[in-house]
Parts: C-alpha cells; sequence; structure tokens
C-alpha cells in the first residue's frame, strides 16, 4: 500500500502493546503499524530513539472566557498553538450561556471562537446554568452533537451555578439521552460562610493570597463530591467529576465506583505537581484557581488514584490570565481572576514528573493523556489511540531531552507560567493533527483554523 506519510522507527505506544516500528499513514488516518514498511513515494519522518504515542486529549480548557470581570487570555489561536507544542491534538472547551441564551446559542458563540483560529480539532462541553430554562434542550443538543453536559455547583456571581434539584435532574436527563454530566464540586453556602468571616482588611493584610487556601478546606470538595455522587446512584445518570483535587475526593470516587456508581474522575496537572505553598509567594496571588492547590498529601492521593484507576483523566483547566489580569486582586483573593495557563506543559509534566519519576509507566500516561479522555469523552476509536484507521494525531517525543520553561518563548498568551524556570522533558518535536505536520523541531508550523469541530454520539463509559 502507497503511504503518504511513514513515522519511522519510534517506540510507538498502541493499545495492545509498545513495539519499536513504523506507522504507515494515508490522509488523515492511521493506515499500518509494522516494521521496515515500504516508503516509496512517502515523506519519512525519522522518529529513531523517539517516543511516538497518540496526541493528547486535554478534555478541560476555557480559550476566551469572560469570567471574575474579564476575559481569559488565550484564545484559539494561542491556546491550541501552545496546546500543539506540548503534544496536545484535541481540546474540549466549555460553551456556557449568556444571560438568557440558549445552550444552542453557547454551541455558536464557542465555535466562532475557534472557527478560523483553532490549529487543532475542538468541541465543547455545554453548560447548564438555567435549569428550568435549559432542560428540555438537552435533547437538541444531544441530536446535534454534544453528548456532555457540565454544572457548577458554585458561582452564582457568575449566574452560573446549580442547586441539587438542577444536578438530580440533569442526572436524569443524562440516563434518558446516553449522555454525561461533568460538574464543578465544591460546596457554596458553606465557601460563602468562610470567606464572609475572612473576608476583613486585618486579615487579608495578615495572609493575603494564603486566605484562598484557609477559606477552601478539603471538606468544601469532599461533600460536595459526596453529595452529587448521590445524585448519580439515585438515578443512574453518569457523571463525571471535573478538577478533582483532594485525597477525600479520590477516596469517595474509590468507594462509589466499587458500588457501581456511574462516576469517573479527572484531575489537572497543577495538582499533581504544585501545592498550596505558592499562595505565600510574593506572587502567590498568581496560582489561584478554583479549586485551589492542596497538599503534598492530596498530591501523592491523586498520584495513587491515577495508578489504581479511579481518577481516569488528567486535564489542565486551562483559564489564562496575564499578570496585569491577576493584578485585579489589589490585596483581595475574593477578586483574583481564577485560574492558570496549562495547555503547552500538560504532557511534559506529566511525562516528566510522572514516568521520569517512576508514579505512571509511559503506557499508563498514554491512557490519562489520550485513550481514557477519548473513550469517556465519546472520540474514540477516532481519537486517543495508535491504532488502525484512527486519525493520525501523534506527538513525537524525546526520552529525556529537557527544555527550560520560560514564558518569553511559550505559545500561550500567558506572560508567566506556573512552571517558570522547571526543566521538562516531554515537549513535542513533532506534533501531527489528521496527518499534517503541526509542530516540527519543537516549533509550530501548523497553520491556524484547520481544526476542525468534533461532533459526537456517546459519552462515558459503557
Ligand atoms: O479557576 C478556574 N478553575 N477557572 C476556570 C473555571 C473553572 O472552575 O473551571
Ligand atoms: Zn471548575
Ligand atoms: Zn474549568
Amino acid at each position: 500500500m502507497p503511504f503518504d506519510r511513514i513515522i519511522r522507527n519510534g517506540n510507538v505506544v498502541t493499545p495492545g502493546g509498545t513495539f519499536v516500528g513504523d506507522i504507515g499513514i494515508v490522509g488523515e488516518k492511521i493506515a499500518a503499524l509494522g516494521t521496515a514498511l515500504d516508503a516509496a513515494g512517502a515523506d519519512v519522518i525519522d522518529a529513531t530513539g523517539h517516543h511516538v504515542i497518540p496526541g493528547v486529549l486535554d478534555v478541560h480548557v476555557h480559550l476566551e472566557l469572560p469570567f471574575c470581570g474579564t476575559v481569559s487570555a488565550d484564545d484559539y489561536r494561542t491556546g491550541t498553538r501552545a496546546g500543539a507544542r506540548g503534544g496536545v491534538t484535541t481540546v474540549i472547551d466549555f460553551a456556557i450561556p449568556g444571560a438568557d441564551g440558549s445552550l444552542s446559542e453557547a454551541a455558536d458563540t464557542w465555535m466562532k471562537k475557534a472557527e478560523g483560529k483553532s490549529l487543532i480539532d475542538y468541541t465543547f462541553h455545554i453548560c447548564i446554568t438555567r435549569y428550568n430554562e435549559h432542560k428540555d434542550q438537552i435533547a437538541g443538543m444531544v441530536k446535534r452533537g454534544f453528548t456532555t453536559f457540565k454544572e457548577f455547583m458554585i458561582y452564582e456571581s457568575e449566574g452560573w451555578q446549580s442547586d441539587d434539584r438542577a444536578l438530580y435532574g440533569t442526572l436524569e436527563k443524562m440516563k434518558e439521552h446516553g449522555a454525561m454530566l461533568l460538574v464543578h464540586a465544591e460546596s457554596s453556602r458553606v465557601l460563602d460562610e468562610l470567606i464572609a468571616r475572612h473576608h476583613t482588611p486585618e486579615l487579608m493584610k495578615q495572609h493575603g493570597a494564603v486566605l484562598h487556601a484557609i477559606t477552601r478546606p478539603n471538606f468544601i470538595e469532599a461533600e460536595a463530591i459526596q453529595r452529587v455522587v448521590q445524585w448519580s446512584e439515585a438515578t443512574g445518570g453518569k457523571l463525571y467529576i471535573v478538577h478533582m483535587s483532594t485525597a477525600e475526593g479520590a477516596d469517595i470516587i474509590r468507594a462509589a465506583q466499587g458500588r457501581g456508581v456511574p462516576v469517573l474522575a479527572e484531575t489537572c496537572v497543577q495538582y499533581l505537581v504544585l501545592d498550596d505553598s505558592v499562595f505565600a509567594r510574593d506572587d502567590g496571588h498568581l496560582f489561584a484557581c478554583c479549586p485551589q492547590l492542596k497538599k503534598p498529601a492530596d498530591s501523592e492521593r491523586l498520584w495513587k488514584g491515577l495508578k489504581s484507576g479511579e481518577v481516569s483523566v488528567i486535564s489542565t483547566d486551562t483559564c489564562t490570565f496575564t499578570r496585569e489580569q491577576k493584578a485585579m486582586w489589589e490585596g483581595d483573593w475574593t477578586k483574583i481572576p481564577m485560574g492558570m495557563p496549562g495547555l503547552e506543559t500538560l504532557m511534559p509534566l506529566t511525562y516528566t514528573k510522572g514516568v521520569l519519576e517512576g508514579k505512571l509507566t509511559l503506557e499508563e500516561m498514554c491512557a490519562k493523556l489520550s485513550t481514557n479522555p477519548a473513550r469517556i469523552m465519546g472520540l474514540a476509536p477516532r481519537k486517543g489511540s495508535i491504532a488502525i484507521g484512527a486519525d493520525a494525531d501523534l506527538a513525537i517525543i524525546h526520552p529525556t531531552r529537557t527544555h527550560t520553561v520560560n514564558p518569553a518563548e511559550m505559545e500561550s498568551g500567558a506572560d508567566w507560567s506556573p512552571f517558570e524556570g522547571w526543566e521538562l522533558a516531554g515537549f513535542a518535536r513533532t506534533t501531527l493533527s489528521r496527518g499534517d505536520v503541526i509542530v516540527d523541531d519543537y516549533r509550530v508550523v501548523g497553520k491556524e483554523g484547520r481544526g476542525q469541530w468534533l461532533p459526537r454520539t456517546s459519552a462515558g463509559l459503557a
């Protein structure tokens, strides 16, 4: 069979095992796996001495999000270029309805943000922010190709908050339509109370950004996860906990899965490699995100959960704000725009801190960054694995070559990085998206706007 492109002699990670050999590509698809594939007429990319892994799916990003009185600084151009440099070939963002907006209008708005800008493929989770109005629009969105929905248990001031009635009712709808509900789980009323108790000039002067951690003890996340897991157990609706940050959360998910509750969980790489000691730094407010970074013991439990299975996915929750935007806080932690950049460093961090430090095997990393997210979000078998018939979405990484994280050289719209100065292996020497080389020799070469929307017909595990 004549191939358009051959990836030659790499250490190729497939669901069936890892082998040293070749990948043959015809058009946008993987057409053959083997050794010494016939290169007549093909463009050959030498991967000798490199790992060849499936393109990463970051299934939790916010690009150009109006939030906290500003708009997040990575849009589909900078965000997807940043992702490509870290081997990301698919992103899933969250389409959030505006005041009075329908679910369909939210999807249209996010389509416009992505079209003409996105370097890689994309789709959206659809956010239900006004249950009464939105509940009867769910069926239409599933027909339109959106199978994952999202509710926030906090963010009342943004107009995004869902109460228990909404969570319960939406989970019933998920069951009816074979869809899945993603939930930001934090316990809002107790959180509001703790914030109110600490929101004094004296305490803000004394603790600064550390108040972000003081006012969000672990039970804020644990109670909310426990409660929404209960609604999933009662309704049978598929549930996925986003950005889980606590050891208690991992314990609850493990116990629920043991009872057969259809719940899955993701964590974000920052919860694995950073802890809340950063808030005491002079620039500690930069690190504020919701939920906030926790203790080293939480990171350890989340790594363990990745290994033992109750944590299925690693994502970023990319929600970039520049130093200038973060300066809006002026000493009051409740005014910090919440979120951090992450797409560019997801895989390098997971590879360096996970694989090279022996916490995950290379194959387990590929499961958590590619294969699981694709299956869970209804994008398999097209995405997430190196397999015949799949899209030729690939990352070629050197096993040990490191780059220093330097915001001035990065693709992200951020002028800082939580990981500035870190030496990380795992940046993509080459990234392919549907057979196109979009990163070559560590530099982005792909054309913006080439990314495609990915319709879906399923979600969750069977
Ligand atoms: O701080 C964060 N995580 N910002 C983005 C919004 C969210 O809660 O995911
Ligand atoms: Zn969230
Ligand atoms: Zn988020």
